[in-house]
């Protein structure tokens, strides 16, 4: 079964306060969020119905719009009610909701000057981003010619489209090669992010992760640093140099579509599903879905 493109489907989508029906939930082409990247997103996972962290995520949405110099229009609060009336809409249980706002169509030049803010949320059935076999084999990755720029160059703080296109160039050419993702270093060389997920190495029984002063402060990533202390496993967040990746017993990624990915691979460098990745992954899917049922 093919799956329907994400402009066909039914239900319905919050559109600016209100519910439109699916089909009808659209933006001119004219829009200067789409011309100039004037669009920032989040990315949400719904377990058992409930959105994990929403709140983290709607305020997020508003850091991200003002670090692009625009204010939503609706309060976080105001986000969080529309999010869960989508998702019990929508009847999700097990998905992926998508708020995303961006500048609309009064002017069209590079200057945003007078333009209106636009906020919609759809949700989705979505369990995962890679398949259940590369989930539990651990997937493999390639060092991107692409980085992740300087703060200097661009929003780097901000979730926003316009920088996924570095992601998206990245991510293609890697899969193209015959690779799950890309890795990114980032403007000076560090270990900085994979296309939609931050990096933990495990070193010698403990975690290192870079400093997130130019890749996404991932919710989940906070969630795991968390999670790991809690179990008694030391983390560092530190620059991390490419050659390290030599020394490490496991590496791994996290980001809320992506949970916690063991990866088995970065160019030439094996590794095994190791016991701090599985450690992580089953406490975060307790904290997520609740304990695992007994048997
Ligand atoms: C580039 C990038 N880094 C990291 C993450 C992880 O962030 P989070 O854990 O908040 O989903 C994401 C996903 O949103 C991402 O797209």
């Amino acid at each position: 079964m093919t799956t329907p493109p994400f402009d066909d489907r039914d239900g319905s989508i919050w559109l600016d306060g209100a519910f439109v029906p699916w089909r009808d939930a659209k933006l001119h082409v004219l829009s200067h969020g789409l011309h100039y990247g004037g669009g920032v997103f989040e990315g949400e996972r719904v377990y058992g119905g409930r959105v994990f962290k929403l709140t983290e995520h709607s305020r997020r949405l508003h850091t991200s719009a003002r670090e692009l110099g625009f204010r939503l229009p609706f309060a976080v609060s105001e986000l969080d009610d529309a999010s869960r009336e989508v998702v019990r809409r929508q009847g999700i249980a097990d998905g992926y909701v998508r708020p995303v706002a961006w500048r609309g169509s009064e002017q069209l030049g590079v200057s945003s000057a007078g333009t209106s803010v636009h906020v919609a949320i759809a949700a989705w059935e979505w369990p995962h981003v890679f398949s259940a076999d590369a989930r539990l084999r651990g997937i493999r990755l390639s060092t991107s010619r692409w980085r992740r720029p300087s703060p200097d160059t661009a929003p780097v703080h901000a979730k926003a489209s316009s920088l996924y296109n570095i992601c998206t160039l990245a991510r293609d050419a890697a899969v193209a090669a015959g690779h799950d993702d890309a890795l990114l270093l980032d403007h000076r060389g560090h270990l900085a992010e994979a296309t939609g997920a931050n990096l933990f190495l495990a070193i010698g029984g403990a975690l290192h992760t870079p400093i997130p002063d130019v890749v996404l402060n991932g919710i989940t990533r906070q969630t795991v640093i968390n999670l790991a202390r809690e179990l008694g496993i030391a983390v560092y967040e530190r620059h991390i140099r490419p050659e390290e990746l030599s020394r490490a017993d496991e590496v791994f990624l996290t980001g809320t579509a992506y949970e916690v990915q063991p990866v088995v691979a970065v160019d030439e460098h094996a590794y095994k599903v190791g016991k701090l990745a599985s450690a992580l992954s089953e406490a975060y899917g307790r904290l997520v879905r609740g304990p695992a049922p007994r048997r």
